[in-house]
């Protein structure tokens, strides 16, 4: 199945492919602190980024074996550039679940972007690729996407204790997740 067959867009963006050229404004975002500091790994150099660009471009975008991901670059409709990405990954394919993830540039912050690219991802995988449930594991101190989850009408299911090591940290997550009829659209 070709899961683009359709541009995936919103009133605002555009959810695309990524491109040779996008390895400088992944590398301006991967490259922070801040965007890393719930991800449970450093900072990426800019040689991951342009290996993480050209296998994302290269991806044959399939959506059948469990582990197959989509990662698409968020892009403004009126503006060059890559403002975030978006991935969804199929966790079970006999059980249709998938978990969405996103990552964006700090500048491009409080705007609603990574609602919006989000809940349009989501609404792919139910509508096009027959998902029937979407989770998102999340960083139980990454307030920022807790609210994201909650705008898309994801409920928190789960909250796992000391789960995961941070570094020194011992990290605790918790998993939301929505079924098509919860989608905030
Ligand atoms: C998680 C992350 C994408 C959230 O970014 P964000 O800017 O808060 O999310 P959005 O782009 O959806 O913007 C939402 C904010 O804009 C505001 N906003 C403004 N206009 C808006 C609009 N049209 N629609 C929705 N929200 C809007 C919202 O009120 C919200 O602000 P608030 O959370 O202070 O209430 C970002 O923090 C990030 O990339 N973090 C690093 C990577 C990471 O941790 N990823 C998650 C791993 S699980």
């Amino acid at each position: 199945m070709d899961v683009l067959a359709t541009p995936v867009g919103t009133d605002r963006l555009v959810l695309r492919r990524f491109a040779p050229d996008d390895v400088a404004d992944v590398y301006a975002y991967q490259r922070l602190p801040e965007v890393a500091r719930y991800l449970y790994r450093p900072p990426l150099s800019r040689a991951q980024c342009a290996e993480l660009v050209a296998r994302r471009a290269a991806a044959e975008l399939r959506w059948a074996v469990d582990g197959d991901d989509i990662g698409l670059a968020v892009c403004r409709r009126d503006e060059p550039g890559v403002l975030g990405s978006v991935v969804l990954t199929l966790r079970s394919a006999r059980a249709r679940q998938a978990e969405i993830g996103w990552v964006f540039h700090p500048a491009h912050a409080g705007h609603g972007y990574a609602t919006e690219a989000a809940r349009a991802l989501a609404a792919r995988a139910f509508d096009v690729l027959g998902v029937h449930r979407v989770f998102a594991r999340l960083d139980v101190e990454n307030t920022a996407s807790v609210r994201l989850c909650e705008r898309l009408g994801m409920r928190r299911e789960a909250h796992l204790v000391e789960n995961d090591l941070d570094g020194d940290r011992w990290g605790s997550e918790y998993v939301y997740a929505a079924l098509a009829a919860d989608l905030v659209r």
